[in-house]
Parts: structure tokens; C-alpha cells; sequence
């Protein structure tokens, strides 16, 4: 038997009614903070990737030539492609520009448990507004998406000036290794690599940073930040606006385009996989040859969501179906199509089953059986029967309609 690729899923309805109905939460918040629908291309030219996505990323991409010999890429994220799209569609649309997609990303990654090869994300991008308002927003926004699904998570804000000055005396390629390992939470590969490099200095340093847990610790140990107002905007303004979160100064993000504010969020009930949303500040447009725009946004791991959720009810369409006799089956036909433009979802025998067949089949996938034989055809009325309690009435077909209404709006 042919098999799923391995890291990727198939959804059975069930679990497609529920991840649509997420999904909609989701889109639902981000257009109410402003933010509109982009989509971008599955896959893009490799370089797209390669050129600051981070080395973490690009070791785990799908790549592969096409006919005509070009590098190409499945998304492995969507950010360097929606900053693709501005440079090139995006240019005289007014400032600050709010974006948001639901996309699916792939990535070569081990397979477990809230890590997949597939995997959907829920993001928003900020172009254009190089503030601390901007900052605090996108972290709103991500808060408000969470909360809104009922998701329990913690929110860890952060900021990469700290680290980065710690690690000013070290080359660009040796503090990307550095911010990999913190990135990871390896300390002892940390520890180890200092030492390879002969920097064991910087272990306490970085540990102090880490420890911090709120500015004043920060400013004690580190005095003369230039990003210190900006910084402390930041956090002033997410306090003001009351948004749950504390303070780490050990968030790295895998990702190398970030250049100021970042943050994690977390799941509070899921394993290893329990970071639910990553985003913060970047810089990517003047490397795809548009004009250099501060730019903020995050992505919300929407398969880790699905899984801190569980297999909660969803609400769902009340349904109905025809059971009728071979004879009444245009009248069925028709009585259906009444149905079906009411909103009412309605199928039709497809077996040439007897009646008796027809409403033991639709007592395991519909709400109400519509009874039609020669009877009915002849009155003009369906004989409506829920399927749940058993009991069965004649009616007019508007009023057969409105009673199946009626029992979806409970
Ligand atoms: P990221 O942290 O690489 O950031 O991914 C965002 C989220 O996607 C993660 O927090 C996680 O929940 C989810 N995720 C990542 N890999 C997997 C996987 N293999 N299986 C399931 N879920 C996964 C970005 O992608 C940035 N583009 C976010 C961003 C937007 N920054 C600025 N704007």
C-alpha cells in the first residue's frame, strides 16, 4: 500500500472542520487589527531563501532544479517571500503596509510530535513602520489570534541588541553560531564552542543576559544600549495595553534577518514542540533589490495550535438527506435542491438503495432524513424525520425547511 510521504498528514473531515474553524479565528483577528489576505508562490527561486534566512533553515529546505536548470525552493517560511512581493508589487502602496497569510511551509526536519515536514502558519507582516507602537502591535495581534483560539500559552519578549553587544568583538559568522546554540538552549555545545574559539569569557556573560528577567536587570548589566529607549517603549506599551508576557533576553530566533525586538510563545501543555508563534523585527527588502523598510511580523505554528487544542467540538452544519423511492426521485431531486439553497447540506441516494437502506444509511451521517414517495410527491410535502430523536412529521417544504433550521440554531 502507498504510503504518506513521511512528516506530512492527511485530515479526515473532522479534523478539517476543526483546523477550518481555527483557521477562520484567526483571519478573523488579524482582519480586525487591519491586516489583509496576500498569497505568495509555494515554491520560489532558492536565492529568496539563502539569503538571510539563516543556515538552521536552509539545511532543512526542499530544493530541486527545474526543466529549465533553476534553483528552486518550497517555502520553508513565508516572510522573505511576502517581502518578495512588497519590493516587487508593493512599492507605492501606502505605508505601513499590514499583511497577513495562511500558508503551508515545508521544512526537512524530523519528524515528532508538533514537527512536521508540511506544517501551516498564520502570519502577519508589519512593512514600513519602524516603531516601537509597530513592535508592540505585532505582539499584540499574535497575543490576541491565541487567546481568541483559547489557546494557554506564556509570551517571551526579547530584544537582539543585548546579545549583539555582547558579541561585538566576535565576526558576524562566529556570533551566528553563538545565536544558534542559545537559539537551540545548547549550553553545553555553547560552552564547548566558546572554548573551541577561545572566548570561555562570554559563557557568564550570556548566561547574566539570560537571567535577566525584566529591564532594570538588563540595564544593570548592560548601561550604555543605544536601543534602550526603543526597548523599554516596548515593554511600557505592552504593560499599558496589559498583554501578558515576560521578559527574555536569550530569545536568538533561528532566523537570521531579525535585527531588533523578538519573541516566543510557548504552549503551556505540549512537549518538546511547544513554541507556538516566533516573530520580531527585520530588515529583508533591500536585499531583494527594494528600498531598505523596518518591518516586524510573526508566525503562529498553526499544526503545534491544533495539537495544544485537542479534539474539541466544533460547531457544525446541521445536514440533511433524501430517502426516496425510485418513482419520486425528480420530486426528491427537487425538494433537495430547495434544501441545499436554504444552506442546508443534503445528498441523495447514489446506490439505488431501497428505502428502508437509504434511512439506515443516513441515520450515521445525517440530522434528518426527508422521506419522499409517491405520497408526498402527490401533496407536495416531505415527511421529515429526525434522525436523532426518531420522531417524523409531514410538512410543506418551506416549513420542513425552517424546521431544520430551527434545530441547527439551538
Ligand atoms: P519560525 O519560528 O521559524 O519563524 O516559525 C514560526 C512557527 O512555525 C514556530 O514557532 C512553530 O510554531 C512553527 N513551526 C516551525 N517549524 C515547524 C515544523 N516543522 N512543524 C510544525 N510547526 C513548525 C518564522 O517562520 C518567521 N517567518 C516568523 C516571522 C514572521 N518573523 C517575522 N515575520
Amino acid at each position: 500500500m502507498l504510503q504518506r510521504p513521511r512528516g506530512t498528514r492527511d485530515f479526515l473531515p473532522e479534523e478539517m472542520e476543526r483546523r477550518r474553524c481555527i483557521e477562520a479565528t484567526m483571519r478573523k483577528v488579524g482582519r480586525g487589527w487591519g491586516y489583509r489576505e496576500v498569497c505568495t508562490p509555494v515554491f520560489e527561486d532558492l536565492e529568496l531563501f539563502t539569503l538571510r534566512s539563516g543556515e538552521g533553515i536552509i539545511q532543512e529546505m526542499y530544493t530541486f532544479e527545474d526543466k529549465g536548470g533553476r534553483k528552486q525552493a518550497l517555502r520553508p517560511e513565508v516572510t522573505a517571500p511576502v517581502l518578495r512581493l512588497f519590493v516587487n508589487e508593493g512599492r507605492t502602496i501606502p505605508k505601513p503596509i499590514r499583511w497577513y497569510y495562511f500558508c503551508d511551509c515545508f521544512r526537512y526536519e524530523r519528524p515528532q510530535k508538533g514537527r512536521y515536514r508540511e506544517f501551516w502558519q498564520f502570519g502577519v507582516e508589519l512593512i514600513g513602520a519602524d516603531s516601537p507602537h509597530a513592535e508592540a502591535e505585532t505582539i499584540m495581534v499574535a497575543d490576541a489570534a491565541l487567546r481568541a483560539c483559547g489557546v494557554s500559552f506564556e509570551m517571551k519578549v526579547g530584544h537582539l541588541a543585548p546579545m549583539k553587544h555582547l558579541l561585538s568583538g566576535l565576526e558576524l559568522v562566529f556570533q551566528r553560531i553563538v545565536m544558534g546554540y542559545l537559539d537551540k538552549k545548547d549550553f553545553d555545545g555553547l560552552a564547548a564552542y566558546l572554548a573551541s574559539i577561545h572566548r570561555e569569557d562570554l559563557y557568564d556573560s550570556l548566561m547574566g543576559l539570560i537571567a535577566c528577567r525584566n529591564v532594570e536587570d538588563l540595564f544593570s548589566l548592560i548601561d550604555n544600549l543605544p536601543e534602550r529607549k526603543r526597548l523599554e517603549k516596548v515593554f511600557a506599551l505592552l504593560d499599558q495595553a496589559e498583554v501578558p508576557h515576560t521578559c527574555n533576553f536569550g530569545i536568538a530566533r533561528g532566523l537570521d534577518y531579525y535585527t531588533g525586538m523578538v519573541f516566543e510563545g510557548f504552549a503551556d501543555n505540549l512537549g518538546a514542540e511547544n513554541q507556538i508563534v516566533g516573530g520580531g523585527t527585520y530588515r529583508l527588502a533591500h536585499l531583494f533589490g527594494g528600498e531598505d523598510v523596518g518591518s516586524c511580523g510573526f508566525a503562529i505554528g498553526f499544526d503545534r495550535v491544533m495539537v495544544s487544542l485537542g479534539e474539541m467540538p466544533v460547531p457544525r452544519l446541521v445536514s440533511a438527506g433524501v430517502a426516496s423511492t425510485e418513482e419520486s426521485r425528480n420530486y426528491a431531486m427537487r425538494v433537495a435542491r430547495g434544501f441545499r439553497a436554504s444552506g442546508i447540506p443534503t445528498t441523495v441516494d447514489l446506490m439505488e438503495r431501497g428505502l428502508g437502506a437509504q434511512l439506515a444509511h443516513l441515520a450515521k451521517e445525517a440530522d434528518f432524513a426527508l422521506i419522499i414517495g409517491r405520497r408526498e410527491q402527490e401533496k407536495g410535502v416531505v415527511t421529515l424525520k429526525n434522525l436523532h430523536t426518531g420522531e417524523q412529521k409531514e410538512l410543506p417544504v418551506p416549513a420542513a425547511i425552517d424546521e431544520v433550521k430551527r434545530f441547527g440554531d439551538r
